[in-house]
């Protein structure tokens, strides 16, 4: 039996720093998103545990160190069910690393999910979220793969009433950022949380999101000034709404009503930048 599952790259539209907590943690206040472009993970039944990763982004992912997140989630997940079935792993690297669209967390919970089908065991669900958790703060969120409001450190998960729909470009200059350093580099105090409710049209959910801001964008822009190039030429595109950083970046998005438009960005953004890596989706 073999499973291939999506994981998908993670949009925070809206960012905001509300808070630290005493571990060093900060508490956030952001509406994430999915974009329909990103890693995709096989599993196939083996003897013992062990991942190959393959792709564009391979050469990006060191495959034996002890942090590598898929082979940590395998093992968590072994130790929670108490098995010692194993599997091969087929990492297919497409996105972007240390790029602040959730590409390692989104891979961990791609395997939590994979290897629950695989083996055929049904976690507690308390123990499988407190897993996740425990791999990243991310990965909660990306268990859920769609638009969601996230609170505390990434763990308070609250649903939302369907989003309109909306095309995404993403854009990275293939400059590699450490989260905890842009995190280290904020100043001044929090913001307060805005959660977003509600149903909204396309033209209404921009506002909204006009309203909320990236807190991680300015420290982001001291360490990777390129990333004010990324907006700017995402801000340009045709029919483009709203452009933003993601998490603590360096990959920024822009949306639009429209595939067309956004495939068109896409394109323009791929012969213009060819050095970094632009990728194009829906949100869900
Ligand atoms: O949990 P994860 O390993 O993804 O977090 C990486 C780092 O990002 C943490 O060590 C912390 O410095 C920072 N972080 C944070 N507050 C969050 C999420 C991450 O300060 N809510």
């Amino acid at each position: 039996m073999s499973i291939t599952q999506q994981a998908y790259a993670k949009v925070n539209l809206y960012l905001h720093v509300c808070g630290r907590r005493e571990n060093g943690y900060h508490e956030l206040d952001s509406l994430i998103v999915f974009a329909q472009t990103g890693d995709l993970l096989h599993v196939e039944a083996a003897d013992r545990l062990s991942l190959d990763v393959v792709g564009p982004m391979a050469s990006y992912i060191d495959v034996s160190g002890p942090d590598n997140l898929v082979m940590k989630a395998a093992l968590g997940l072994q130790k929670l069910c108490k098995t010692d079935l194993g599997a091969q792993i087929t990492l297919d690297k497409r996105l972007p690393v240390a790029a602040g669209i959730g590409g390692g967390s989104g891979d961990a919970a791609a395997t939590l999910k994979a290897l629950c089908q695989l083996w055929q065991v049904f976690p507690d669900p308390l123990g499988l979220e407190e897993l996740a958790l425990s791999l990243g703060a991310d990965v909660p969120i990306c268990m859920k793969a769609h638009a969601n409001h996230v609170g505390g450190i990434g763990e308070v998960i609250t649903p939302l009433p369907p989003i309109p729909d909306c095309w995404m470009v993403l854009a990275n200059p293939m400059i590699a950022l450490s989260t905890p350093s842009v995190f280290k580099a904020r100043t001044g105090g929090f913001t307060d949380a805005a959660p977003m409710g509600g149903e909204y049209t396309f033209a209404t959910f921009i506002k909204a999101l006009k309203e909320r801001t990236n807190d991680l964008m300015a420290p982001a822009v001291q360490i990777a000034p390129e990333i004010a190039n990324v907006l700017q030429a995402l801000s340009v595109q045709p029919e483009c709404a709203l452009t933003r950083m993601s998490g603590s970046g360096a990959t920024c998005f822009g949306l639009f009503e429209c595939e067309k438009d956004a495939q068109a960005a896409e394109k323009a953004l791929q012969k213009c930048y060819p050095k970094w890596w632009v990728s194009c989706g829906k949100i869900i």
